[in-house]
């Protein structure tokens, strides 16, 4: 019998995540990368898991998203589809992998679900995404959409900055919202807005927005895993709240091991396997009666 709690609670689909926005109950979605991370969410009970292309500045070191891959992508969803078996998990599809032919596009998606275990995708991108998004969801695959802050445009956006602040910017999102609305996504990411403009843009639309740094007026929130348990290496945006310092765990267990293994106060009797005395008397017997064998030439 399994040891994990909501062991019960049913698989959550995208029309979970339609339900609970029409009943106005808040989603609670995080990023993971790996297996551990992964059962950690899926067992605290979290709504989706979405496997970021965040994972190349989190996980891999690289200063932006940019430069992970479909296949590092993949890789790392087959470790998270293995640990969480109750929330939805959404493939990111990273730079390049999407943006350039609506057939690779279609190809790309559907490897997250044959290869990886993910139930559906997530796409950076409004109105200009429409067609590929209708491709995506015509085959059978959901879309979750991500506008405002898009990481992999942060060159044509001038940077990694807060979306939305100009009244034309602000209607250019409420249009792309609704855009991707009418192409079929079942939700959308509104990230690094402002906080009453991503009220009024879950008003304009009848699926759930997602916030992260996009304030309290969304129909849910994500966070990135290694920024809410204090894992994050550097700067993290104001909108980052953290729950741990896991970071600083870490830190301090590798040190007291380093300290006992230097005071040779580890391993102890606790942590060391034992023989029993009459083989080790028996072992010392054939040691002493000239083992080891000299080894013949050949076989030397
Ligand atoms: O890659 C990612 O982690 C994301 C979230 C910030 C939504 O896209």
């Amino acid at each position: 019998m399994s040891a994990r709690p909501e062991a019960e609670r049913p698989k959550t689909t995208v029309l979970t995540f339609r339900d609970r926005h029409r009943e106005g109950r808040p989603l609670a979605l995080v990023t993971a990368y790996d297996f551990p991370t992964a059962r950690a969410a899926d067992d605290a009970g979290v709504d989706g898991i979405l496997v970021g292309d965040s994972l190349a500045m989190v996980v891999l070191g690289q200063p932006n998203t940019l430069s992970v891959t479909m296949d590092e992508m993949l890789h790392h969803a087959r470790a998270v589809s293995r640990g969480a078996s109750k929330a939805l998990l959404i493939g990111d599809l990273p730079f390049l992998s999407y943006q350039a032919d609506e057939a690779e596009a279609v190809r790309n998606a559907g490897r997250f679900l044959a290869e990886a275990g993910m139930d559906a995708v997530k796409l950076e991108g409004g109105k200009a995404f429409v067609s590929t998004v209708r491709a995506i969801v015509r085959a059978g695959i959901p879309v979750q959409g991500h506008i405002g802050l898009t990481p992999q445009r942060a060159n044509a956006l001038g940077g990694f900055r807060v979306q939305g602040k100009t009244a034309p910017e602000a209607q250019a999102l409420v249009d792309d919202a609704r855009a991707l609305e009418e192409a079929g996504c079942f939700s959308i990411v509104l990230e690094a807005v402002p906080d009453r403009l991503a009220a009024h843009i879950t008003a304009q639309v009848s699926i759930p927005t997602i916030g992260i740094g996009a304030g309290p007026g969304t129909s849910g929130q994500i966070l990135v895993m290694h920024d809410l348990a204090g894992l994050t290496v550097g700067h993290s945006p104001k909108f980052v709240k953290r729950y741990a310092d896991l970071g600083g765990d870490l830190r301090r267990a590798i040190g007291a091991y380093r300290a006992e293994v230097e005071a040779r106060a580890f391993p102890d009797a606790e942590h060391s396997y034992t023989m029993a005395d009459e083989e080790w008397a028996a072992f010392r017997g054939l040691a002493d009666e000239g083992w080891p064998r000299p080894v013949p030439a050949r076989a030397r």
